[in-house]
């Protein structure tokens, strides 16, 4: 039995695009695995450790590999919690909106905890930076207003699919597949249609396969 933690980030819930095909995704995912279980992480439901005073000191202690204080312990716990969590996962989904080219800030607050030396990734000067959460499957769910494919010119503003890729990448994951709603916005009602009916094919053709 796997487990599959899937990663919320539009606080815009019954009128998000990124949610509607994530929520698709998973019930198809859910009748082809039936075995397996769901945990749900909404960044817009979640405290996230806030990257200050003694959680930024503690972060800096662990990077020159010192001994953080009792101080620094108990504020480090949260973000100890945050990556159990997130690493106790097989698979994945992030389902995230566009926001000024790239993700939401409640998105980047997590994924600023989840990175982390000696925890998600590490470093020597002979091998370089090597990624720790190996082995697992990814699925990202991107949602746009405008359009960013190579056809359209404006590919170089799209900060969001290439941070995620690459964010990951630096932490371990190599098998990262993706779906892009886009544009969810302008457009008429029946190309807007069109374009949700084939990202809900695609994202039945990932459940089984995934
Ligand atoms: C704060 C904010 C910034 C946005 N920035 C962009 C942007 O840079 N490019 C774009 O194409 N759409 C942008 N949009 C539109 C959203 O990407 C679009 O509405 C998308 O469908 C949101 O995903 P959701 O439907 O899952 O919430 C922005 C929306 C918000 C609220």
């Amino acid at each position: 039995m796997a487990k599959l933690l899937y990663i919320e980030s539009s606080p815009r819930k019954e009128r998000s695009a990124s949610i509607a095909i994530s929520k698709y995704f998973l019930d198809e995912y859910l009748k082809a695995h039936p075995a397996d279980g769901v945990a749900v992480v909404d960044l817009w439901n979640k405290d996230l450790p806030s990257f200050d005073g003694e959680v930024i000191n503690a972060k800096y202690a662990i990077m020159h590999g010192k001994e953080t204080t009792p101080e620094q312990k108990r504020a480090w716990k949260p973000v100890e919690n945050l990556i159990t969590e997130f690493k106790s996962a097989d698979k994945y989904v992030i389902s995230l909106p566009m926001w000024n080219f790239t993700i939401p800030y409640r998105l980047k607050h997590y994924i600023d905890a989840l990175v982390q030396p000696g925890y998600t990734f590490t470093f020597s000067p002979e091998s370089g930076y090597q990624g720790l959460v190996t082995g697992k499957k990814m699925l990202l769910i991107f949602a746009r207003g405008g359009a960013y494919g190579p056809e359209t010119g404006a590919q170089q503003l799209d900060f969001q699919k290439s941070y995620m890729e690459t964010i990951l990448g630096f932490i371990g994951f190599k098998d990262i597949e993706s779906i892009v709603i886009e544009p969810t916005m302008g457009g008429n009602k029946e190309a807007k249609e069109a374009m949700m009916k084939q990202c809900q094919e695609k994202a039945a053709a990932f459940a089984h396969s995934f």
